[in-house]
């Protein structure tokens, strides 16, 4: 994999099963906080401000809201730099297990990072997502097209995954038939244990998605469109730098990773909590301009990022504590979002919440660039589920979450039952190419859901 710059092997990286009983033992991949991590990180919180952990060489999770906030604002001394090239002090990164990964511009510190920004924020921009809402509003309802006359339906394998991986790969330019590979390569990594042939499978994927960005490049280089890609070829950072193919690929890879598992955990929470809560369903199909605020509550509810690491600068004082160069720090946004002295009933999904000062976009100058874009996934695909499949009903002994959720909260495979419907007839080029309809959840290839 092109991307391992130094000699960190993946395999080195611990990794528990169970949460332990001590603190300095907790492990945030732990594979019970899948399910429970509200209570988790309630749990924690109310016993200390910030945690340590002997686990990964050590780290400190920070566990209130005000914390959060105050230290994801303050890049100076809570640097979001990885030392993969050994050019720094040794810095970590935004993943807490020690890896040898360089994620692109979220694991730059300023000036570079909001330099990078300058160059890409106008496809991120609400008048770019307006421009793609129709086509992902397109592949939703095709996407619905193939399922409804079945009556069933896996919300993550023929919708969270698929549509949230569209929409990015729309965004970026690049074509729609790698869906599958790019998202499985991301959520496979996330959950997989290092050193066996499901994880080397992972990372031959990650090896064939970078050399596919790199044909982009390359491809883009001599025949310039109007895509980010292009924009990126001919940036500059700063005067007299332009961007080698190498940034590009970070940057790209960055939007692969930070684009897909995400949103897919988003819609996949409030499909299960609004199967739980069927007059809270009743009450969003009746009221759709509960929309917006539900899609931030379920953010927070869920937070499906839950939580990115920084390390530490110089020696200070913060939270009580005294840290020390070189600490490395998670910020944990899950557990900001049910602070009790920021949220009213934090355990409680309350559609209407407001003001919602949740954190799981992040927050300070790495906050989340892709926010418009998932919000409008969010919405779409929601409203497209709750008029076309108004009574789904989702197989609990067949639902499966990952089972390591500390990086991203989220879904394998989540079969559903609902009342079958008419097609629509829609046609959508863009499910053709992804052959959306041909995968089942073990990934084996079948004909059709029909
Ligand atoms: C529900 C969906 C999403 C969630 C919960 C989410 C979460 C986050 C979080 C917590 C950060 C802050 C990182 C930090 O402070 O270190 C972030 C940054 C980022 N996100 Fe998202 N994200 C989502 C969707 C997207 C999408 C759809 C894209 C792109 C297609 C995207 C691209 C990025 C990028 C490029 C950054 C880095 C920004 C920077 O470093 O300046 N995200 N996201």
């Amino acid at each position: 994999v092109p991307r391992v710059r130094n000699d960190t092997a993946i395999s080195d990286i611990e990794r528990g099963d169970r949460l332990p009983e001590t603190n300095d033992q907790f492990d945030l991949y732990a594979s019970d906080m899948a399910g429970r991590w509200v209570e988790v990180w309630r749990s924690l919180q109310e016993q200390e401000r910030v945690v340590h952990s002997d686990l990964y060489g050590g780290y400190y999770v920070l566990t209130r809201h005000a914390d959060v906030c105050a230290a994801a604002r303050d890049d100076d001394t809570f640097s979001s730099y990885h030392d993969t090239r050994g050019t720094g002090n040794g810095e970590g990164g935004i993943v807490i297990s020690p890896n040898p990964f360089f994620n692109g511009f979220i694991e730059l510190d300023p000036p570079e990072y909001q330099m990078y920004r300058r160059i890409v924020a106008p496809w991120f921009a609400p008048a770019n997502v307006k421009r793609l809402a129709p086509l992902v509003e397109e592949a939703t309802i095709a996407a619905i097209d193939l399922v409804i006359e079945s009556g069933q339906i896996d919300l993550v394998m023929d919708f969270a995954k698929p549509i949230p991986a569209a929409a990015t790969l729309l965004l970026m330019g690049m074509d729609v038939e790698h869906w599958k590979i790019c998202s499985d390569a991301f959520h496979e990594f996330i959950y997989l244990d290092a050193g066996t042939p499901e994880h080397d499978g992972a990372l031959a994927k990650h090896a064939w998605i970078l050399e596919e960005l790199q044909r982009c490049v390359t491809d883009r280089r001599q025949h310039p469109r109007d895509d980010v890609i292009t924009a990126l070829c001919g940036a500059e950072l700063g005067a007299g730098r332009p961007l080698t193919d190498q940034d590009v690929v970070d940057t790209l890879y960055l939007f692969l990773g930070g684009g897909l598992n995400t949103t897919m955990s988003l819609v996949s929470h409030a499909l299960v909590w609004l199967d739980d809560h069927r007059d809270a369903r009743q009450q969003l199909i009746e009221r759709p301009g509960l929309m917006a605020s539900a899609c931030e509550e379920f953010l927070r509810w869920c937070t499906p990022t839950q939580g990115l690491a920084r390390t530490v600068t110089r020696e200070c004082e913060f939270a009580g504590r005294q840290f020390q160069r070189g600490d490395r720090l998670l910020l944990t946004w899950a557990a900001a979002n049910v602070d009790p002295e920021v949220f009213d009933r934090p355990e409680e999904v309350i559609l209407d919440r407001s003001p919602n000062p949740h954190t799981a976009w992040g927050v300070g100058g790495h906050k989340c660039i892709g926010a418009n874009l998932a919000r409008s996934e969010f919405a779409t695909m929601l409203t497209q589920v709750l008029t076309r499949l108004p009574d789904y009903k989702i197989d609990r002994s067949a639902m499966r979450p990952f089972p390591k959720v500390g990086l991203t909260n989220g879904y394998i495979s989540m079969p559903a039952t609902f009342t079958p419907g008419q097609r629509v007839g829609a046609e959508s080029e863009i499910v053709r190419r992804m052959g959306l309809g041909k995968h089942d959840v073990t990934g084996e290839e079948r004909e059709s859901h029909g």
